[in-house]
């Protein structure tokens, strides 16, 4: 059974990764003290990935382009139901993406960056302070159970490193911020755009 969240009800465009079978995903949820609006917008926030994670999937990521001196190339696309966001550097390959689907979807695509993995994030609103925390993971390729399990925890374990972070951020994202912005934020400012608009309207 599927319950959409978005508001008022558009043309449900599921991500086809999400529609294998059943056994194809190890499924992890927990409980944060946090807005789902946070949990979203670190999500999203891909510049912090190579730097706090960088003992585990960040680093997959940004030590390699440490290593060739790259020049990350960030683009970011406006979707029908979100945003896509790719990560490419300019002198070695990097398939690494990932798409935000409205309203609290995000999915990482490790897949494309050679790791048969790809994460599906759903922050689901427990209450004003509190959210269920829901990784839907598609296991990718012939690999056995045991090797699935450890694959998932060496992913889920760093992501939620971010827990004590995010739930020391205090309501809703803001609609407005002080904060200093750099073009790699787009992504989450395009989140925070959407979400005040969408609550107003
Ligand atoms: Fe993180």
């Amino acid at each position: 059974m599927w319950v959409f969240t978005g508001g008022e009800y558009k043309e449900l465009n599921l991500p086809e990764s999400l529609l294998q079978p059943e056994q194809s995903y190890i499924i992890h949820h927990e409980v944060w003290n946090a807005h789902w609006t946070r949990i979203v917008e670190n999500g999203m926030d891909y510049l912090h990935i190579p730097f706090v994670h960088r003992n585990s999937f960040g680093g997959e990521i940004g030590q390699p382009a440490l290593e060739a001196k790259s020049i990350v190339e960030f683009q970011i696309q406006q979707t029908k139901q979100g945003a896509q966001v790719f990560n490419r550097f300019h002198n070695i390959p990097s398939g690494f993406s990932f798409e935000w689907f409205q309203p609290n979807l995000v999915v990482f695509k490790f897949d494309e960056m050679g790791i048969p993995l790809r994460i599906h994030q759903f922050s689901v609103p427990l209450n004003e302070h509190q959210t269920r925390y829901i990784f839907a993971m598609l296991m990718l390729g012939d690999i056995d159970p045991q090797s699935q399990t450890s694959i998932a925890n060496e992913f889920i374990q760093p992501i939620v490193e971010d827990r004590l972070v995010i739930e020391s951020q205090k309501g809703e994202i803001p609609a407005t911020t002080e904060e200093c912005n750099v073009p790699t934020d787009k992504a989450t400012l395009l989140f925070r755009r959407w979400y005040h608009q969408t609550i107003q309207n």
